[in-house]
């Protein structure tokens, strides 16, 4: 069997990246997908390579600030699929590069807004489908950075993406007995247009694992994969 059989997912962040990569990991996993993101080419293309390869999937353009993309993403998975089990909250940016007593106000409230507020956004309307559903699993995607490492310029994207871990930590006590688990992937290294490296983009079958039959017992967690890099001092 497969590790997403019979579930009904939204991706966000779908149209580049991470997000790109698992959408296909999860739809050939068995999954049905709701992918988002703002690119909407972008989403037309992963939809037609996951249709092709024997999938299915609905795009949905839009902005993960705004509370009606995110009670949207929700909507189409229950009126095109039936009901919602899993969400990969991967959307995300690095926004303004600058030490902190040198960042905007602005800078500061937008890494906010699109790292952090989203998630709430994207909870709020997740789990009332989840729990209808008789459970379900919720993945963010934070990062290492603020986690197991400083880096000089990062001070908006690290808090809003430390934000995550306490945000997981009480929606996986409040949802435990909902039979809904929820988790933090911190990446790092990976090749992406955010953080573009010479390296072949490595598989995202670890989200696929937290999200599947093998890992029940996993919940409130915030798990690195970023191959040691950011423990690595030598
Ligand atoms: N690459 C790494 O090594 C690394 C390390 C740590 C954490 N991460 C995290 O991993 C996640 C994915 O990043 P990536 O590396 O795959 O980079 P990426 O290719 O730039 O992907 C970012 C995705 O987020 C979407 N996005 C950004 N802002 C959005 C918004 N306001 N509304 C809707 N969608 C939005 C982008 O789509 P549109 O532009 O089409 O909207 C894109 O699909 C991010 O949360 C990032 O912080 C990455």
């Amino acid at each position: 069997m497969r590790h997403l059989d019979g579930k009904v997912a939204i991706i966000t962040g779908a149209s580049s990246g991470i997000g790109r990569a698992a959408a296909k990991i999860f739809a050939a996993e068995g999954a049905r997908l709701v992918v988002a993101a703002r690119r909407e080419a972008e989403l037309g293309m992963l939809v037609e390579e996951i249709g092709d390869a024997g999938g299915e999937a609905v795009a949905v353009a839009g902005d993960v600030r705004e509370e009606a993309l995110n009670r949207r993403l929700v909507e189409v998975a229950v009126e095109r699929f039936g009901g919602l089990d899993v969400a990969f909250n991967n959307a995300g940016s690095t926004g303004e590069s600058a030490l902190v007593a040198d960042l905007s106000l602005d800078g500061w409230n937008e890494m906010l807004a699109v790292n952090l507020t989203s998630a709430f956004l994207a909870a709020k309307y997740q789990v009332p489908a989840m729990i209808a559903r008789g459970g379900g699993s919720i993945v963010f995607t934070s990062t290492f950075v603020g986690h197991t490492a400083g880096m000089p310029g990062m001070g908006a994207y690290a808090a809003s993406k430390a934000g995550l871990t306490g945000l997981v930590q009480v929606l996986a006590a409040e949802l435990g007995p909902k039979n809904i688990r929820v988790n933090a992937l911190l990446p790092g290294g990976t090749d992406t247009a955010l953080n573009p490296a010479n390296f072949e983009n490595p598989d995202m079958q670890l989200v696929a694992f937290i999200h599947g039959l093998h890992a029940s017992f996993v919940t409130g967690t915030s798990m690195l994969a970023d191959g040691g890099v950011s423990i690595n001092r030598t």
